[in-house]
């Protein structure tokens, strides 16, 4: 079997492991780590056809790479659509990389050793319990670190699901009429969707998106927002619909160090406004936007959005547009 051929049919059995998941939540990972402990029966039996095609194509770095790449988008992926206010980056970026590169070096060595489906059944159960201990390690030493709270009662293991919504609500909600908005428009936390994004390209106007979930594209970014360069005098409008103050209040409630990086990422964003462009998003700020304002080049306006507590972030739940001043 060609490469291409064996990529593509790698990549399905890691898509089917993690929709043979897709019910589970977080703290199932932690606590019933066993569940993830075992491979299908078909999936042993394509690695048992397969295995010296395999064996060739994970010798290959490159490849390898490719498929760590894979495994950490779709962990990522499936993490955050559990918990929203997980963040991994860096260190954890680190740890994610190194266990996916050693599971596949594993799981080479084992193919290269073993041929009939009883031994593959059983090494390839040995190799995914270490796997998934060392995944499940990770994760619970991001929690403790991210929330101080015990792993049994940590809220990041509880479910907090990230909505999307259509363009038209987020217009909406936002105050926000297109033909008034000066370009280009960068949509920061545009989500998987990237629906605002694409409705305003379809209209016309030069709009970008900013998601670590973006759709692949030339309008999107998929990056995370504390690794973008939003760069000096840029961007005519940025927007960012429950997504950017949405974390920025968790932290500012939960976790001091990163509302720190928070606030001088909110600075990094402003900075990259054009003079006279504005920074538009809800819910609101009301912890820093009279920082904001303390600086004399930006003047902040807020209008409040008629949702009752619905969201459950009552009172904050404003839309604000911080304006760059052009300079006099
Ligand atoms: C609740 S969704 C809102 C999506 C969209 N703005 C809407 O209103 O439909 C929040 C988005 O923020 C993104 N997000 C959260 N933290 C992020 C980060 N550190 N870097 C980039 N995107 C992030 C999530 O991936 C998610 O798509």
């Amino acid at each position: 079997m060609d490469n291409t051929q064996l990529e593509k049919l790698i990549l399905a059995s890691i898509d089917q492991r993690y929709q043979a998941h897709a019910t589970r939540d977080l703290a199932d990972y932690i606590f019933s780590n066993y569940l993830f402990q075992s491979f299908q029966p078909a999936f042993i039996g394509f690695i048992g056809r397969y295995g010296p095609d395999i064996v060739v194509y994970l010798a290959d770095p490159g490849h390898v790479q490719a498929l760590v790449d894979y495994c950490m988008r779709a962990t990522k992926a499936y993490t955050y659509q559990r918990n929203q206010f997980i963040n991994f980056t860096g260190f954890y970026d680190e740890l994610l990389a190194a266990e996916y590169t050693r599971f596949f070096e594993q799981i080479r060595e084992m193919l290269a050793q073993t041929t009939t489906i009883e031994g593959l059944t059983a090494a390839t159960a040995t190799v995914l319990q270490a796997h998934h201990e060392r995944l499940r390690l990770v994760l619970s030493s991001y929690c403790v670190a991210a929330q101080p709270a015990k792993l049994n009662a940590n809220p990041l293991l509880s479910t907090v699901p990230c909505e999307e919504y259509s363009a038209a609500l987020q217009l909406r909600l936002l105050g926000l009429d297109p033909a008034a908005l000066a370009e280009p428009i960068l949509d920061i936390g545009c989500g998987a969707s990237g629906a605002l994004v694409t409705a305003l390209r379809q209209q016309g106007y030069t709009a970008f998106g900013l998601d670590r979930l973006a759709p692949v594209g030339l309008a999107f970014f998929q990056q995370n927002w504390f690794e973008f360069d939003f760069g000096a005098n840029r961007w005519g409008t940025i927007v960012a619909h429950q997504s950017f103050s949405t974390h920025f209040i968790h932290a500012h409630l939960h976790n001091s160090t990163s509302a720190t990086q928070f606030a001088r990422l909110t600075m990094q964003i402003l900075g990259g406004l054009k003079p006279g462009g504005e920074f538009c998003y809800a819910p609101g700020l009301p912890f820093f936007e009279p920082h904001i304002e303390s600086s004399r080049e930006f003047a902040v306006a807020k209008t409040t959005i008629q949702a009752g507590n619905t969201l459950g972030i009552g009172e904050i739940f404003y839309a604000a547009r911080v304006k760059k001043l052009s300079p006099t």
